[in-house]
């Protein structure tokens, strides 16, 4: 299994073995930053992160992983660059492979994120695109396999909006991994048909199982994991909250949506999540349309069953896997 130079632009370029080995990985990188185990094997090189979107978890793991991996670090947006708006992608990534031993980017295309890793070098990371955000669902898989002790068979039920990069990477996830994959929303949010086919096609190998469900508490029974994502994802336009608002509200992860689910249940969410009143959308919201919370009730968020912040915390040790096996 050799990573040594490989982009991380999506799931789907990966066999369930890489995924296994970058998840053991991880696990081992952790359990040394746990001990103090100083692991600075990468000393001497440095990476560039491109961010056309903002970020705290993303950014921050990319950063801190760099940092202990020995690594120099070097964050670009698209204001304080030429990027975008006076060099192109193309451009910037023969300038950037010159100078850095990788490459992580965040932004709207996922065509960007792949012409950035043709024309680059040395790797790229995906940090997000609209289409998928594979560095979470690596680090949501970590946290899966430390709570259940496995991910093959577990049951997985994605509320709301499933046509976006959460549940398009969790799909392809659940689907490389064996696991059983449960988008459920209103039709008009299930994902695109080409990824459907290409992901049933990879389950029927894998054992895993792909299904689309509108009722929620049909969808929730028996579930294992229970994962949500906000209604309006970055990039979108203010225009479109009514309309969520209508269509998800009756697919909010409640307290009672997880008793339907069952004792076994946990709650995860990729965060940032709208579940109080203390951001400045949220308020907005509320003042608007009288919503104390959104996509997951408080309740649940701060519940000894939400996995959350071990979620966040993975993102730091699954991407400074990434680094370490694919920096050459
Ligand atoms: N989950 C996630 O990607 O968070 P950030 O947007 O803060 O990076
Ligand atoms: N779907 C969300 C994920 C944030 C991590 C967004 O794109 O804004």
């Amino acid at each position: 299994m050799s990573f040594a130079g490989r982009d991380f632009l999506k799931l789907l370029d990966f066999t369930p073995s890489e995924l296994e080995g970058l998840l053991d990985l991880s696990a081992q990188l952790k359990e040394q930053k746990i001990k103090g185990i100083l692991h600075d094997v990468k000393k001497g090189k440095n990476i560039a992160l491109i961010f056309e979107k903002t970020s705290t978890r993303t950014r921050c793991s990319f950063e801190v992983a760099a940092y202990d991996l020995g690594m120099g670090v070097t964050y670009l947006d698209t204001i304080g660059s030429q990027i975008g708006a006076k060099e192109s992608i193309a451009d910037t990534a023969r300038v950037l492979s010159g100078m850095y031993e990788g490459i992580g980017f965040r932004g709207y295309s996922q065509e960007r994120v792949e012409e950035l890793a043709e024309y680059a070098s040395v790797p790229v990371w995906n940090g997000l695109t609209d289409k998928f955000h594979p560095t979470q669902v690596l680090a949501d898989l970590l946290t899966i396999r430390e709570h259940y002790g496995r991910i093959k068979g577990i049951r997985l039920v994605y509320m709301g909006d499933a046509r976006f990069n959460m549940g398009n990477s969790l799909m392809v996830g659940c689907a490389l991994m064996g696991m059983h994959y449960t988008a459920c929303a209103p039709q008009k949010y299930f994902p695109d048909p080409e990824l459907v086919a290409r992901c049933s096609k990879i389950a029927s190998q894998t054992g895993a199982t792909i299904t689309f469900c509108e009722d929620p508490a049909e969808a929730v029974a028996g579930a294992d994991v229970i994962y949500t994502d906000v209604w309006v994802s970055m990039g979108e336009p203010e225009t479109v909250w009514e309309e969520r608002i209508r269509d998800l509200s009756p697919y909010r992860v409640t307290g009672e949506l997880m008793e339907i689910a069952g004792q076994q249940a946990v709650f995860m969410h990729c965060l940032p999540s709208f579940h109080d009143l203390k951001t400045d959308i949220g308020m907005k919201i509320w003042e608007r349309y009288g919503l104390t919370c959104m996509e997951v009730t408080d309740e649940v968020f701060e519940s000894p069953r939400s996995l959350v912040f071990q979620q966040s915390e993975n993102r730091m040790h699954t991407i400074k896997a990434i680094i370490y096996a694919t920096v050459v």
